[in-house]
């Protein structure tokens, strides 16, 4: 299964989707243009999540939801032609059931009880569930009716003969119906939740991650203008990198954005899940088949012995000629996670992460908003999020 899903991600299949980023991306910026006015902020987590969402709409479903899009030309581009209503419906719940799957007081009452005494968790969930307006009502129903939304994308796209095979859904339903691969395996229910999974697993932590790239960039000057003469070294301003270039020409920005120092700084998935398959010993622990242990990448990112003077935004130290590169424990980072697990749009959101920001920049500087609260608040839910969102002030470059 994970072979099948992977060659969506393989590099030649990513390197064909640097057009239909860069498309979402200037649409996106299109909107930033026409909506600002002197003086007015922008929410920028909203136009991220926006436009992270509709890049992975297209790379999962194969079509567009618009949400980036100026309105008037808000159209599905491949596949499906009509889809777009269905699933922008459909993707206004995504958004809500995403914000809600908080872990703090403020989240629904079981996942509360859930923190402190796990095994009544899923007795309340079922009561709760049941009574009106109660969260955990509220997420139930919009739960029943995203799975009910998304059963109906994938039966549609079941019985289309000419779907293509760019987006991961194409992907999956040819495989299931080649001969090699087991329909009993790849069952609608299956693939209605795998590819939810994508929906949600790339579209929070992209926008998180790049929301937290403008909002530390907009803070320190010294960065934004090693930045900015990185990005503008690279060639016109309407040259658009192709993938190779991605990797190879902006070695500030990956310093400042990728494996780095913004991922460090505010880690998008500080705590990551495993179930001991069999006893195992770790740390001179021993561990029985079917304990629950908790990686903190969120933890290990602010270790002093590895990344001195934590609480700092030094893009610098992920120099490769910096000593303290050199000395780290080679996991001491790990927004992406680790192992056969581990994440598997991480090259995809690379590239989209970098695209938009080389656009971003080469058009516009942003700077804090007097009416974003300091410091910035978080929000601890599925994903880290921004409490009350990150609020800029938009600068045009001339
Ligand atoms: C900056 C963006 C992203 C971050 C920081 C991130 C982080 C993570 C982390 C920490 C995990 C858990 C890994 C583990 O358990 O070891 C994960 C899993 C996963 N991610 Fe991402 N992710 C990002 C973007 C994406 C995108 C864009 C996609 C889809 C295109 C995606 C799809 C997935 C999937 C399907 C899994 C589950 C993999 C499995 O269980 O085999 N992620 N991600």
């Amino acid at each position: 299964m994970r072979n099948t899903i992977l060659s969506v991600y393989q590099p030649s299949h990513l390197a064909s989707l640097v057009p239909t980023m860069q498309d979402f991306i200037e649409s996106a910026t299109q909107n930033l243009q026409t909506s600002q006015v002197e003086g007015e902020d922008i929410t920028f987590s909203n136009l991220s999540l926006g436009l992270a969402t509709d890049i992975i709409g297209q790379a999962a479903f194969g079509v567009s939801f618009g949400l980036s899009r100026p309105q008037q030309s808000s159209t599905t581009t491949t596949t499906s032609n009509n889809n777009t209503d269905e699933v922008s419906d459909f993707i206004n719940q995504h958004i809500y059931s995403t914000t809600q799957l908080k872990m703090d007081l403020s989240g629904s009452f079981s996942i509360i009880l859930g923190l402190l005494i796990p095994i009544l968790q899923e007795p309340f969930r079922q009561i709760l569930k049941r009574i009106p307006y109660t969260m955990d009502w509220k997420v139930e129903r919009t739960n029943k009716k995203l799975s009910g939304r998304l059963d109906e994308i994938v039966a549609k796209r079941m019985r289309d003969r000419d779907r293509g095979s760019k987006d991961f859904l194409s992907v999956i339903l040819n495989a299931r119906e080649t001969e090699t691969v087991s329909k009993n395996v790849f069952s609608p229910d299956y693939i209605s939740a795998v590819t939810y999974e994508h929906l949600l697993a790339g579209s929070a932590t992209t926008s998180f991650t790049l929301s937290s790239i403008v909002y530390l960039v907009s803070g320190h000057r010294e960065v934004e203008t090693k930045l900015l003469a990185e990005i503008d070294e690279f060639g016109p301003r309407d040259l658009v990198p192709t993938a190779q270039d991605l990797q190879t020409k902006f070695p500030y920005l990956d310093q400042a954005s990728r494996l780095s120092e913004s991922m460090r700084y505010f880690v998008v998935s500080p705590l990551i899940a495993r179930e001991t398959s069999k006893e195992v010993e770790i740390g001179g622990y021993t561990l029985p088949k079917g304990t629950w242990v908790w990686l903190a990448p969120g933890v290990l990112s602010k270790d002093p012995k590895n990344f001195p003077e934590p609480d700092k935004f030094k893009p610098e130290r992920f120099d490769p000629n910096c000593e303290e590169e050199k000395r780290r424990h080679p996991y001491a980072l790990i927004p992406f996670g680790i192992g056969p697990r581990s994440c598997i749009g991480q090259k995809f959101s690379l590239q989209e992460i970098k695209l938009t920001l080389i656009h971003l920049y080469r058009k516009y500087i942003f700077r804090h908003s007097p009416n974003m609260e300091k410091p910035l608040e978080l929000e601890y839910g599925i994903v880290l999020n921004f409490k009350y969102g990150v609020k800029l002030g938009v600068i045009k470059r001339t």
